[in-house]
């Protein structure tokens, strides 16, 4: 794809994002009582950024900070039509660029789809640290676990 366009997310954005994230059974979601703890409830606006190109949005992600030195990767969705085109590397580099920048060492991402799992150990070096039950049905729903893996920024 050209001219990708990667920039903060604004409030404003959080439709377009929900909606990319919708495509991929990755939307955030209140509480209901068959998902009392839901995976996502929101999307940290502040952490998130957009990929823009052609007018319009075509991927979106953010990250939620645990500590100091931890933080987890959340909601990077492309919108399908644009898979494949670099949008995601670009996303993705400009999140682990404003952690390393923020002092992170060290950033976990989960993850259910092979291919994904894949791109993120050849592509930025993760590594898979383990699995984690998901909480309810959310991404693929027939896998009912993440694969856990780990980024050390210091290092990369
Ligand atoms: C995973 C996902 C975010 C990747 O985004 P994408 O835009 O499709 O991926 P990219 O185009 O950046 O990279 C894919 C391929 O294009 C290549 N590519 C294209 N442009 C590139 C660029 N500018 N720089 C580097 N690689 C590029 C990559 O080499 C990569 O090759 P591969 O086939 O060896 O993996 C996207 O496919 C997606 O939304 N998947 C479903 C939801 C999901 O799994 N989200 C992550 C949850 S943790």
């Amino acid at each position: 794809m050209r001219d990708i366009r990667i920039r903060k997310m604004r409030n404003e954005d959080l439709p377009a994002c929900t909606a990319i994230l919708e495509t991929w059974n990755m939307a955030p979601r209140p509480p209901s009582d068959d998902a009392p703890e839901p995976e996502r409830t929101g999307i940290e606006v502040a952490n998130g950024f957009v990929a823009e190109a052609e007018g319009r949005i075509v991927g979106t992600c953010s990250y939620i900070v645990h500590s100091a030195d931890l933080a987890e990767t959340a909601s990077l969705a492309v919108d399908p039509a644009c898979k494949g085109g670099g949008v995601g590397h670009l996303l993705q580099q400009a999140r682990l660029d404003e952690m390393r920048e923020r002092g992170i060492k060290t950033v976990r991402t989960e993850t259910d789809r092979p291919e994904t799992i894949r791109w993120y150990v050849e592509h930025f070096g993760y590594r898979v640290v383990g699995t984690n039950p998901k909480k309810h049905a959310f991404s693929l729903t027939d896998v009912n676990y993440w694969t856990v893996l780990e980024l050390d920024l210091v290092e990369t």
